[in-house]
């Protein structure tokens, strides 16, 4: 089973598109605990049942490979808020999100990790969600962004939040406004952070897999590195996906600073979060 050749010392982003690996899911079928199987068994539509099983055929065929093991034996505990952990290899910290027809692995790198995907269907994105559960400055962005790219920033936004909620591990047992970034070109800067998360760095980021796929992730950790993109592709084997890099960012702890805050972004951030 053995050669995806993926670098095991470094964050990843692995994706798959549910029809490319059609062939491959009665094979990840067969790799299922029975709970598994049986969520499988419950699914009313078929779609939704072939994309929960390429997700766990993207889930099992690169952590067995990074764990130098079997996709079949591998075994998951799941914490207090439901996230997932491959057991006994804290050193593989992942997480996993899906959307219609794709399902997103972020590899963690030795970091805890989150990560969401969404897919882009103009005239989606609610308004009233936004005013709802937004930050003001994410609403005020939102406003002022160009027609046609209201539902594109929405899910910016909402992904970047997801992913960093999930990295925590609450998921959304947490309000979405526990997180909220300011989206200026390249760089995410953070306004609020979850409180479990503002004494320690976390460096968070957003690529764009597909013309239709926005897709965020976090690490909890001091180092920046931005995961490298993987596709996982028909026969099971992985090629590096091309991508859009739509920005990263990162939060410090105000003691690990150092120095002062400076420049325009440094100064809202300081002020939202009350520097
Ligand atoms: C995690 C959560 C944000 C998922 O949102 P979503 O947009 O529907 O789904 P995504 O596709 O992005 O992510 C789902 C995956 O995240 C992972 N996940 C589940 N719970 C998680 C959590 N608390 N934190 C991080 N990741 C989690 C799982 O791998 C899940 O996929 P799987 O069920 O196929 O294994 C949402 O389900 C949630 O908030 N769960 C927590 C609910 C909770 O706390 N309940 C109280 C229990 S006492």
């Amino acid at each position: 089973m053995k050669n995806l050749r993926l670098p095991d010392d470094e964050p990843l982003l692995v994706w798959v598109r549910t029809a490319d690996v059609a062939a491959a899911l009665p094979q990840a079928q067969g790799w299922l605990t029975p709970a598994e199987r049986e969520r499988a068994r419950r699914f009313v539509f078929d779609g939704d049942r072939a994309d929960f099983l390429a997700s766990r055929f993207l889930l099992r065929r690169v952590l067995a490979e990074l764990a130098d093991t079997e996709p079949e034996r591998l075994a998951f505990d799941t914490s207090r808020h439901g996230k997932p952990a491959l057991r006994g290899r804290p050193d593989l910290a992942f997480n996993l999100s899906h959307c219609r027809g794709a399902t997103v692995l972020l590899i963690g790198a030795g970091a805890a990790a989150g990560v969401d995907i969404e897919l882009v269907q103009p005239g989606r994105a609610d308004p009233l969600v936004a005013q709802r559960l937004f930050h003001r400055a994410e609403q005020i962005q939102l406003l002022a962004c160009p027609r046609g790219g209201y539902d594109r920033l929405f899910l910016r936004f909402w992904t970047l939040k997801e992913a960093v909620l999930k990295a925590e591990g609450s998921g959304l047992a947490l309000p979405l406004d526990a997180f909220a970034a300011l989206i200026d070109d390249d760089s995410i800067v953070p306004l609020t952070v979850p409180l479990a998360l503002a004494a320690r760095p976390f460096a968070f980021g957003q690529v764009e897999l597909a013309p239709d796929l926005v897709c965020a992730w976090t690490r909890v950790c001091a180092d920046r590195q931005v995961p490298t993109t993987w596709q996982l592709g028909a026969s099971g084997t992985v090629y590096p996906a091309p991508q859009v890099r739509l920005g990263t960012g990162s939060h410090r702890p105000r003691q690990a600073a150092g120095l002062p805050p400076a420049g325009r972004k440094a100064a809202l951030a300081a002020l939202v979060l009350g520097g």
